[in-house]
């Protein structure tokens, strides 16, 4: 493990070692009382003692670690927890709940760091209560009372695989149990005595110290900036280059993430007009729905009722049956949130239809806007299997809240299902395609690769939901659809071979992000958490199911039968799919790193020529993230996947977090990132953050925003880049950024140096002066575009002064001198800022002056030869 905080961090723990082997006044060893203080949802804390008897808490009520079992908040509890120090490690397991039959584990060779937790089963018992550690001979023990008053006892040699518990008597169990009172700051608290090297305390002391004064850096705003910038007329900066020194980054740094959150994909970006079309809602996707919902009967004379005895497909169970005693009635459904059409355009009705009666049934269908006919059709049933009719409606106005009304027209029985409006006008008039907007705000981002479903999305809540790519391809009745972890229905509509049509529609690569054959750790169905991943009896199939991808991507069709079902599907050209994402910021627990590594070498032995890409936790740093890098460097896995949501401050305050990362091995995909709001503050920060990026371009490979698209109205995540409705998009300031880094990547970084000074007003005298802050806050980075040759200057600066920019690049041989910039400038609060296009003499040198809070972008073109 080469990453340089970890070094710096061992380098810390050395130091301490080595400044307390040398004062005698500290002790070599103390005693560590751990103990919870508050909820259950709280954390580990921990006093030391020289004595045993006086307690000093280790930090201000620091949590050193929380439960990370189950779904998130209230159930992520811990009860009883119990450390061992075994003068190498320190063990520690609690209690869950009342009722899981697991108890959690962890250790730690610092007190420090943690390893991520593993939730073992106890097959033959009930729940797991206040289970005691104990260490004898190298054979762990746990021995745990449960709800029902019965004492157990689990064993283990490696503290990872425990055996069946056994019952042992009340006397065992207390016998083991070495629980001691502390008093601390005048509380009492009940917990567990380990006794450490002084050196492991004292450490602890310095962990909890730097993360308190990174809290406070990370809570800075520009809000200061009176303060910090008010006493100065200006900026002064000089930025020169060293074409010499260029080195090759990856073309692919900005993409795009897509997962279907926030109402991204059914009713956002695939493009069906109909909600709830093949009446497989229910209440798995939101307790009160069910397969009726968002259809209404509107009349008297024809009832409606669901049935799932003879459907289209096993996969697509339940369909309507209208029984009709006087027609007049209308089965209405009004898509989401209304149906928006167009004058004149074309629409493309269909509906499975089977009679169900003696006489043949008649059906007429309407588009209505209120009581206005907008297009209609009719349709006649006679046959008794299922059949799809067909036609096509051309609305004689715009309307945005229009309704499909499905009218019969005879008395009788008969059963529809699959009911879609679906218009032809969509990005590039795919058939079950894109909404064209949205979709070319998309493709304007100018993304070198989509990753797609997910995010949690992918992964799933429970081991049913994990997402299964296989479940998304062919016809659309016979796909699989399924609850959304974000609390809706997915129609899968929007699948594999969309997701794979769209990339090559604008010229990215897809990046499809799969299960690593464990759910989310936040899952709260079927189970909690990870609930033990995939059985092993079934992960032979799940790698298969991964392999198939590779096949039905990229194989030839006529040796591949998943080859051939793209081709079927309309793609016989393989789709050249590169990289597979395993996993989402899974927790790093031993059940998923069991199981990614089984997954790596099944596809690195069918399939080398894959990238495959990783995950190293939710977080910039803490278990998943260190343990993640840990298993990453050590099996050598090609990319991770690192998230991280932050403040703008932590942008501005860890420019080099790349910088010291090992440029060797595996390299980084930063998959999720975003700086919590949509303001110009936000975006600076995050254009700031893409500067950085830049210059790291040749070990962060690639990077998406996240999230993507959220409708107004339907939003479970805020904030994000790019909001909508039914009619308009809404891109956000950030989006502006991004689309700007996009539109102006390159694939070599040219290193350059600004030089940063403020100018303070000294008795009339303008006086030049360095400037921490203003040289944190004013940064740039150069690329060349390899595709045209173009030299890209970004400059941003993060301040309320302007930037008096004097930009020396040389001769500026084979370029031409005139530079087109855009720029976005505003206040910190504006969330509406649009880039200003302009042109720019750049004779080198030349002079630019940066705005206050502005992002720019100097694009001087090579002269074409
Ligand atoms: O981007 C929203 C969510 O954030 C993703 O689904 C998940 O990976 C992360 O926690």
């Amino acid at each position: 493990m080469k990453l340089q905080h970890l070094l710096s961090a061992s380098l810390l723990l050395a130091a301490s070692t080595a400044i307390h082997a040398n004062n005698p006044n500290h002790p070599d060893s103390v005693y560590v009382f751990t103990y919870q203080t508050g909820p259950a949802i709280d954390g580990l804390k921990m006093a030391y003692s020289s004595d045993g008897h006086y307690w000093v808490p280790i930090g201000d009520n620091h949590s050193f670690f929380k439960s990370d079992y189950g779904t998130w908040g209230a159930e992520k509890r811990m009860f009883n927890p119990c450390t061992y120090y075994d003068g190498t490690e320190v063990y520690a397991v609690f209690a869950l709940n009342n009722r899981a039959n697991q108890f959690a584990t962890t250790r730690s060779h610092d007190l420090w760091l943690w390893k991520p937790q593993d939730y073992p089963y106890m097959s033959n018992t009930e729940n797991v209560a206040a289970p005691v550690l104990t260490k004898s001979n190298g054979l762990f023990s746990v021995v745990y009372t449960t709800s029902a008053g019965n004492y157990y006892r689990t064993t283990s040699t490696d503290f990872q695989h425990w055996s069946d518990a056994e019952l042992v008597d009340d006397a065992t169990y207390q016998a083991a149990r070495h629980l001691q009172k502390a008093v601390i700051d005048g509380h009492t608290y009940e917990g567990y005595v380990i006794r450490v090297p002084y050196t492991m305390v004292d450490n602890l002391f310095a962990r909890v110290g730097d993360a308190a004064q990174r809290n406070r850096l990370q809570g800075e705003s520009l809000r200061d900036d009176a303060r910090r910038f008010g006493n100065f007329k200006g900026i002064e900066a000089t930025l020169t280059y060293h074409p010499d020194q260029a080195k090759d980054i990856s073309p692919d740094l900005i993409g795009i993430f897509f997962e279907d959150i926030n109402y991204s994909a059914d009713g956002g970006l695939y493009a069906e007009l109909i909600q709830n079309r093949d009446f497989e809602y229910n209440h798995l996707d939101r307790g009160e729905w069910n397969a009726q919902s968002f259809w209404e009967m509107k009349g008297n004379g024809t009832t409606w009722e669901i049935a799932t005895d003879q459907p289209i497909h096993a996969n697509n169970a339940h369909y309507a049956i209208l029984n009709t005693t006087q027609p007049g009635a209308a089965l209405c459904n009004n898509g989401f949130d209304g149906i928006v059409v167009k004058k004149g355009e074309k629409y493309d009705l269909s509906l499975f239809l089977k009679n169900l009666d003696s006489k043949a049934q008649k059906l007429n269908i309407r588009l209505l806007d209120g009581e206005k006919v907008l297009a209609q059709t009719s349709f006649t049933a006679s046959g008794k299997d299922w059949k799809q009719q067909k036609a096509v409606l051309r609305p004689t106005a715009d309307a945005t809240h229009a309704t499909l009304s499905i009218e019969p027209q005879t008395s009788g029985r008969i059963a529809v299902d699959f009911v879609s409006l679906f218009p032809q006008n969509t990005f590039r008039h795919r058939k079950n395609g894109l909404r064209p907007d949205l979709a070319q705000a998309l493709a304007d981002l100018h993304p070198r690769f989509v990753r797609f479903p997910g995010g949690c999305l992918s992964h799933g809540n429970g081991i049913d939901n994990m997402y299964r790519w296989v479940t998304t391809i062919g016809p659309l009745w016979e796909r699989e659809s399924q609850s959304n972890i974000w609390g809706y229905h997915q129609s899968k509509g929007l699948g594999f071979f969309e997701y794979f049509q769209f990339c090559e529609d604008i010229g990215a690569q897809p990046l499809p992000v799969l299960p690593a054959g464990v759910p989310c750790q936040n899952s709260s169905r079927g189970g909690a958490g990870q609930q033990g991943g995939l059985p092993w009896n079934r992960m032979d199939d799940y790698a298969q199911e991964l392999i198939n991808l590779i096949e039905w991507a990229n194989g030839d069709p006529k040796t591949s039968s998943w080859a051939k079902m793209r081709a079927d599907a309309g793609h016989p050209k393989p789709f050249g799919l590169k990289y597979l994402g395993i996993g989402n910021e899974d927790l790093i627990s031993d059940v998923f790193t069991e199981r990614f590594l089984y997954l790596q070498e099944r596809i690195r032995a069918t399939h080398p020529e894959i990238t495959i890409v990783g995950t190293v936790g939710p977080f910039f740093e803490g278990s998943d993230y260190e343990y993640g890098w840990q298993l990453a460097r050590r099996h050598n896995i090609d990319i991770v996947d690192e998230h991280y949501y932050v403040s703008p401050s932590w942008y501005i305050h860890n420019q080099n977090f790349y910088d010291r990362y090992d440029r060797q091995g595996t390299k980084v995909y930063l998959g999720e990132w975003a700086s919590r709001g949509n303001t110009l503050e936000n975006a600076l920060a995050e254009a700031l953050h893409v500067t950085n990026l830049e210059r790291n371009a040749d070990v962060v490979v690639m990077s998406s925003y996240a999230p993507l698209l959220a409708k107004h109205g339907h939003t479970q995540w805020n904030p994000d880049l790019i909001y909508f409705n039914n009619t308009d998009v809404f891109p956000t300031v950030n989006y502006h950024v991004q689309r700007l880094c996009g539109q102006n990547s390159g694939s070599q970084y040219i290193p350059s140096d600004l030089a940063v000074q403020v100018l303070r007003d000294d008795n009339g005298n303008l006086r030049r002066q360095d400037n921490h802050d203003a040289t944190l806050r004013v940064r740039s980075s150069i690329v060349r575009d390899g595709q045209t040759g173009d030299l890209i200057i970004k400059l941003v600066n993060l301040t309320s002064l302007s930037a008096d920019t004097h930009i020396d690049l040389g001769t500026l041989e084979g370029y031409s001198k005139k530079a087109h910039t855009s720029v976005i400038t505003g206040q910190p609060s504006d969330r509406d800022c649009q880039p200003v296009e302009g042109t720019l003499d750049v004779a080198s040198p030349f002079a630019y002056t940066q705005p206050p809070y502005s992002f720019t972008v100097i694009r001087i073109p090579a002269i074409k030869k």
